[in-house]
């Protein structure tokens, strides 16, 4: 099969095209055939070598962890799923004509979701929702949120709105107008954000949602009056600050995320921002796009 790998790390020009032996399964795993995979940021950190310390790689690697595609293989043990189903979840070397997913991290694809979106709603999905419950929100509080407009951003904005809650986001000055269409109130990141935060909210906020992991932790442990309700999901210096990371894991990727997901997008609730499509060719090209920022909307690999 085509698959996009590299052997070591680097700038995305280490990613080439290959062709890989499709992979093999274990009992409780499923193989899909891939339609869609999504360009995360955690693609680049993993590429880059940022993350050796972090997370073991066996090289060479196969870059990708979402998909929507159709099942073409069970493993032995996997029951209540069939050859030719429309799934989407997450999945190992996505990147890749086939890859691998445990039949607990797919979900079958409703057919008013289309398979482009379905792929780009795992990973921001499942962030968005857990960054949401670890913050224990009730209807009438405020939060800020770092990122706003970026893809687990939007989808955080929209589901805490819908809950009742006034969303502060900061966001590039070109993105302000697409955060309010979202629900939130912008505010420009960068320099003196936190006085501009103050003119909306000046007795400070309930909770903070961090996804942007610029650096903004102690101003926002400040405006949340102590780590307590300030979680974050992208800055490494929340231990040494005593704010919670969360990086979730597979018990967080159950099919009752992906199809709260997918049933807000069908019934209107949650609208995801077009995505950019590349071919699997370029996936050096589509992570590049991914680590420049300054775009909406994921960045997708047709296959
Ligand atoms: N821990 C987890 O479970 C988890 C899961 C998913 C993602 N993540 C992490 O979360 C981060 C965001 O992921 P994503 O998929 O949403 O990426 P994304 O779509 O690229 O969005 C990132 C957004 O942050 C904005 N931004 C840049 N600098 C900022 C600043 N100083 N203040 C506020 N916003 C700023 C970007 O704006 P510009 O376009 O103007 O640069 C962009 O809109 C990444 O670091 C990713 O690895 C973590």
């Amino acid at each position: 099969m085509r698959a996009v790998q590299y052997d070591t790390y680097g700038e995305p020009d280490v990613l080439h095209v290959v062709d890989a032996p499709t992979p093999t399964l274990k009992p409780n795993e499923v193989l899909v055939a891939v339609q869609f995979a999504a360009v995360n940021p955690f693609d680049n950190k993993l590429r880059s070598g940022a993350m050796a310390g972090m997370v073991k790689v066996t090289f060479p690697v196969t870059p990708g962890s979402e998909i929507a595609g159709r099942v073409a293989a069970l493993g032995s043990e996997v029951q209540g799923s069939a050859v030719g189903d429309e799934v989407f979840g997450w999945a190992t070397g996505a990147y890749a004509e086939f890859a691998v997913a445990l039949a607990t991290g797919v979900a079958p694809r409703p057919d008013a979701l289309p398979a482009e979106v379905a792929a780009a709603l795992p990973v921001a999905g499942e962030a968005a929702l857990r960054g949401l419950r670890l913050l224990e929100l009730r209807a009438g509080e405020t939060l800020l949120i770092h990122g706003a407009a970026g893809a687990v951003g939007s989808i955080a904005v929209q589901l805490a709105v819908a809950r009742g809650i006034t969303v502060i986001g900061t966001a590039s000055e070109r993105d302000a107008e697409a955060v309010r269409e979202l629900g939130a109130h912008p505010v420009r990141y960068g320099d003196g954000v936190f006085e501009r935060v103050r003119e909306l909210a000046p007795d400070g906020v309930d909770a903070v949602l961090d996804i942007a992991g610029a650096g903004d932790l102690p101003g926002s442990i400040e405006l949340a009056g102590g780590t307590e309700r300030v979680v974050t999901l992208a800055d490494s210096a929340a231990t040494s600050l005593g704010v919670t990371f969360s990086s979730g894991g597979r018990k967080d990727q159950t099919p009752d995320v992906l199809r709260q997901l997918a049933d807000a997008v069908v019934d209107g609730s949650l609208v995801i921002a077009p995505a950019r499509h590349l071919p699997l060719a370029d996936a050096a090209e589509a992570q590049a796009l991914v680590a420049a920022g300054g775009r909406r909307g994921k960045v997708l690999l047709d296959l």
